[in-house]
């Protein structure tokens, strides 16, 4: 539709000097900016009516617009979540994941393995703002503190003995060792951990309140980069030496 406008700018005379449009046409907008024409917006509904739209982007740019499903890997991430896969396309099968059946190797540092189905594992979680993961844990196996920025988490112990614990953001610890079929929360953002407190394999399912929570380690965030050592020193109080060693144990430079 741009095209036959244009048309129609370079035939006026006197040229055009201002463009009113229906906030609909957002082309028109490009349109004016590359003619150094002022474009002003001429809404004629009610502003509340401009509110709700307003707001259904806002609910689409924050993944929480209310569709019955979604989720397309092979289009771009956005801040939203994934493209929208074409409902003709879409099976039962968008729906099962076996992401989290795997053939589990403890066999590492913290003596544990997390797998995560997130909607990067499992688009159809997509937009519907749940996902899971799986922690398995070998006698003294670890998942050291973390966060997840995006969402809350809810732990179950399906087998052996946890120490799970969380801190506030008061600086308040609260932690308890859970048996088998326990349910511990940790809420969005804290950091948190979780600690196999027996002498056999442990194994927890996890859900968030997010499909993409997101996961923040942080020794990793503070010794598995090349953030140099001084200025790790300086906002720990840690000593120069034992920076050092963790940085050669978990990966980091500097
Ligand atoms: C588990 O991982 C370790 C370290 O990466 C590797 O050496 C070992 O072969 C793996 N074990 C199995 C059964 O895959």
């Amino acid at each position: 539709m741009g095209a036959p406008v244009e048309d129609v700018l370079d035939r006026l005379e006197p040229p055009v000097t201002a463009i009113v449009i229906d906030p609909f046409l957002v082309w028109a907008v490009g349109l004016g900016n590359r003619r150094n024409i002022p474009v002003a917006s001429l809404w004629t509904m009610s502003p509340s009516v401009f509110s709700v739209f307003h707001h259904f982007e806002l609910l689409h740019q924050n993944g929480q617009f209310l569709l019955d499903f979604s989720g397309d890997l092979t289009a771009p991430q956005g801040p939203a979540g994934y493209s929208c896969k074409n409902p003709s396309t879409v099976t039962v099968n968008d729906f099962v994941s076996s992401a989290l059946d795997v053939a589990v190797n403890t066999s590492n540092l913290i003596k544990a393995a997390v797998t995560p189905a997130f909607a990067a594992q499992f688009p159809g979680l997509n937009g519907l703002g749940i996902s899971s993961a799986r922690i398995d844990f070998a006698p003294g196996g670890v998942v050291p503190f973390h966060t997840h920025p995006g969402g809350s988490e809810i732990l179950i112990v399906l087998q052996g003995t946890i120490s799970a614990g969380f801190v506030s953001s008061a600086n308040t610890v609260y932690f308890k060792t859970l048996k088998v079929a326990d349910i511990m929360v940790f809420p969005q953002g804290l950091l948190h951990f979780q600690v196999n407190a027996g002498n056999t394999v442990a194994q927890a399912y996890v859900s968030f309140s997010s499909s993409s929570p997101g996961l923040q380690l942080l020794d990793y965030a503070l010794f598995g980069n090349n953030l140099p050592t001084e200025l790790i020193a300086a906002t720990t109080f840690l000593d120069s030496a034992q920076i050092k060693k963790l940085k050669a144990v978990l990966g980091g430079t500097g």
